[in-house]
């Protein structure tokens, strides 16, 4: 075990940077625990000989968790054959128990989502042939607020093990923790102790996100530990949890999984290129592969990503080493992990926007010196040979995963052949023609034969070589490079276009004919329309940032996406705008029909930096608009920029401390193009329902028994001087009111508020009543506000269900209702439909 490091962990922080989507439970009857049975099996010396496999409920489903979805998940697991390929285990996450313990002190689960309770589910699933596992959590309470099992161990552990439990996840919220590492070690060998003494085999899995650097330490306390915070379903996300994870390949080993979290494949928010690349990774990092997905959905193509046999082996391999990073550079990431036949594992990920050549010499790899190698493409289940170097053109955001071996005789495979591409960003018209440029390069042993090159483009572009694009011979390790003009037709719409490269050649003493393609994704640009707009509704067409990705309407918050408060300067609070953290810089087209951009620029409230930051607003490659240098804490300062004749327009932020990652706001910035006028409405219209500059705008309490109040504030706002704050009571209430004439909202499709929370976090939702008979539609997602955080609140019409036989017709909105739930004081405004 490694010296304790002496960060301050910082435990508010830790514990409110937790999105959590909270389902409220009607309380139940407590159900007396069922009789220990006896069990007296001991332990083997590690129980994950290789990362374990199986089903999570939390990624897809939260806290709506039930007996019916866990068994149905197992019968899928089998039916669908993933338990032929290694999937084993079927968890249970957050929200299973009610709110209290039983009067004996143990845990019960919730009768209503589990009628059968954990060891009548545990009892299905084995039958299945498979495992069950279970959620605890570190603390007082889990992060949902169910009873946590700090201090409660032993009993708990007991109970599971009782209850026929294989797997523990075991969580990290409400800790009470002093931020020390000794505190997490203590409070995680507690468990581990507990679990050992029930003598049941149970996977012990720690969850405390890489807070205290488990790897660290957990070796000899669990079988795997999260290193990260919360996966989400998104590509930022899963590009940061890679980043984070693969440089702690050297505390991996059998029993020892690093564990970048659960599966999002298949949740919708990912391309297949993306899924597949979360796969691919997730087995090159041995980590653990733990579905997350509606299983009784899932596509065929999800299916088949999940079950592919030759990735799952890179990540089950006996050997139990987690693949080293060989080199990472500009968004480029090589893998290298060693394989119990002697093979190797060789992944190619690019975390680019755009195609890339992905390259690794094979001495800088753990493969035996040898005259060529054989690659075997783990998702295409091509074969090719390598004399030296290993390579392939990988699209944006994609991963190639070769098993490679050393080769005797490379005549009779075919060579590898890679193709790059890069374009620049592509304006419709001639004016706009852009240029293209290829590259062909021979990484087999012996000479390609009649290499010919094409680029096919969508229908109505043209794509024209201005420089060779044929060889008669090209050697191993020989490149041809080629430069084409690309021209897209007048009114092709902004969007990204594909644009396929592909060599044609022959190969071998035979002389035969093979091919190699690359896809590559051109971005085509189009300017504004006239008016004046938010530029946060306006599409970059690149940004750059320090930390995570830019955000919208939003502060930068951390390194994910959409994590940020609402933009916050000097205490003036903005729900529209653009937030970043220096060094950033974010390019728009305007195609030099714009005249001016206004905007708010400072340094959040929610980051403060000893280190000034300055912005500076470019058009083309003049700055006409700048801050100066900006320190924490000042009020917001106002740039106007005129963008008279500028084809781009470019934000850039510079200076920052990087210890204290100071987030610079670009406040509701407005752009003005095609002759708008300082005085024309901003685009897209809102139309504001409640401001309370007047009062409390006569809002009422839908529940008034469960209790409530409202009072106008000037605390929190987002326009005007004023908005509404709400005392709500713990299990919520809606507030709102009836409309004394029916509402009008055609042309609108969704509803929003700001709200912010104080000392407790609170769902937001919207309700409306429609129609002669206020029928009620609600729905869709809950939206979490973390405890001292900030953000908008958006619901669709289309979220919202009705009762069976009412449409919602937007021409008859008899009243709207915003439900909060935090047993403190919560500040909302602006509601507003748009
Ligand atoms: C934490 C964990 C998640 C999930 C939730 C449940 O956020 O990291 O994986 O278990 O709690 O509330």
């Amino acid at each position: 075990m490694r010296a304790a490091r002496s960060r301050p962990l910082g435990i508010v922080a830790l514990l409110s940077s937790l999105l959590i989507t909270g389902v409220a439970v009607p309380p139940g009857p407590a159900l007396a625990a069922p009789a220990p049975a006896a069990t007296a099996a001991t332990a083997p010396p590690t129980l994950a000989p290789t990362p374990p496999m199986g089903f999570n409920n939390w990624n897809a489903f939260g806290c709506d968790v039930n007996e019916t979805l866990i068994k149905e998940t197992a019968d899928v697991i089998v039916s669908a054959g993933l338990a032929d390929v290694g999937y084993e285990y079927v968890n249970i996450d957050d929200c299973w128990s009610l709110r209290e313990r039983g009067p004996d002190g143990r845990l019960v689960p919730d009768p209503v989502k589990f009628p059968s309770g954990i060891s009548g589910v545990a009892d299905y699933v084995h039958a299945k042939g498979l495992k069950l596992g279970i959620y605890g959590d570190a603390g007082t309470a889990t992060c949902a607020g169910y009873p946590g099992s700090l201090g409660h161990e032993e009993i708990d552990a007991q109970t599971w093990a009782d209850w026929g439990v294989d797997y523990l996840k075991y969580d990290n919220c409400n800790n009470q923790s002093d931020g020390s590492q000794a505190d997490f070690v203590r409070r995680y060998t507690a468990m581990r102790n507990a679990l050992d003494a029930t003598g049941r085999p149970i996977v012990y899995s720690i969850c405390e996100w890489g807070q205290s650097q488990p790897w660290t330490w957990a070796a000899d306390v669990g079988d795997l530990w999260r290193t990260t915070g919360d996966i989400s379903d998104n590509w930022a996300s899963l590009r940061s949890i890679i980043a984070q994870n693969a440089p702690l390949a050297a505390y991996a080993g059998p029993g020892n999984w690093n564990d970048p979290d659960m599966l999002e494949i298949g949740n919708g928010g990912m391309t297949d290129t993306e899924y597949r690349t979360h796969l691919s990774m997730w087995a090159m990092m041995a980590a653990p592969l733990l579905i997350g997905t509606d299983l009784r959905t899932a596509s065929p193509e999800t299916l088949a990503i999940l079950g592919n046999r030759d990735v799952i082996a890179i990540d089950q391999d006996r050997l139990g080493v987690q693949g080293a990073v060989v080199s990472d550079e500009a968004g480029l990431m090589v893998l290298d992990k060693p394989l119990a036949n002697g093979d190797r594992a060789i992944a190619l990920y690019n975390s680019t926007d755009t195609l890339a050549t992905v390259s690794v010499p094979v001495r800088d790899t753990g493969l035996r010196r040898a005259g060529a190698y054989r690659l075997q493409d783990v998702w295409t289940g091509e074969v090719s040979q390598a004399k030296s170097t290993i390579s392939a053109g990988v699209p944006a955001h994609g991963t190639v995963v070769y098993r490679v071996r050393p080769l005797a005789d490379p005549t009779v495979v075919p060579p590898a052949v890679s193709v790059g591409a890069t374009v620049g960003t592509l304006v419709p018209g001639t004016a706009g023609t852009g240029t293209l440029s290829t590259t062909v390069t021979n990484r087999g042993v012996g000479a390609l034969r009649d290499l010919r090159v094409t680029a096919r483009a969508p229908e109505g572009w043209t794509v024209t070589a201005t420089s060779s694009d044929s060889r008669r011979s090209l050697a191993t390790n020989a490149s041809l490079p080629t430069t084409w003009t690309v021209t897209v037709p007048d009114g092709t719409a902004a969007g990204r276009y594909p644009i396929t490269v592909t060599a044609g050649y022959d190969w071998g003493p035979r002389h035969r004919a093979a091919s190699t393609t690359s896809q590559l994704v051109s971005v085509v640009v189009t300017a504004p329309g006239d008016g004046r707009r938010h530029l946060s509704t306006i599409v970059p067409v690149s940004s750059s940032n320090d930390e995570g990705p830019v955000e919208t309407d939003q502060s930068n918050g951390g390194g994910s996406d959409n994590d940020g408060n609402l933009i916050t300067i000097g205490g003036q609070v903005y729900n529209r705008g653009l937030g970043t953290t220096a060094p950033s810089e974010i390019v728009y087209y305007l195609g030099g029909r714009c005249a001016s951009l206004v905007t708010d620029v400072g340094i959040d409230d929610e980051a403060t930096s000893p280190v000034p930051a300055t912005f500076t607003v470019y058009a083309d490659d003049t700055a006409v608009a700048s801050s100066g240098p900006v320190v924490s804490g000042a009020a917001p300062v106002t740039l106007t920029a005129d963008l008279t004749g500028a084809d781009w327009l470019r934000l850039v932020t510079t200076g920052n401390d990087p210890t204290t990652n100071a987030h610079t706001d670009w406040a509701a910035p407005t752009l003005a193009c095609g002759g708008a006028g300082p005085d024309d409405p901003v685009l897209p219209a809102e139309r504001t329902l409640f401001s309370f500059e007047s009062g409390t705008e006569d809002f009422t309490i839908a529940n008034p028994d469960s209790g409530g109040t409202m009072a106008r504030t000037t605390t929190f706002h987002t326009d005007g001087g004023h908005g509404l704050t709400v005392a709500t009571p713990v299990n919520g209430n809606w507030f709102g009111r009836a409309l004394a004439e029916p509402l009008d909202l055609t042309g609108s499709t969704r509803l929003r508020y700001d709200v912010r929370a104080e000392e407790v976090g609170t769902v937001g939702e919207f309700a409306v009543q429609v129609g002669p008979d206020f029928a009620w539609c609600q729905g869709g997602r809950w939206t979490w506000t973390n405890p001292n955080s900030s953000r908008t609140v958006t619901r669709e019409f289309s979220e919202l269900s009705c009762p069976a036989g009412v449409t919602l017709d937007l021409t008859q909105i008899r009243a709207v209702w915003v439900f909060l739930n935090s047993g403190g004081q919560i500040h909302i405004d602006n509601i507003r439909a748009d």
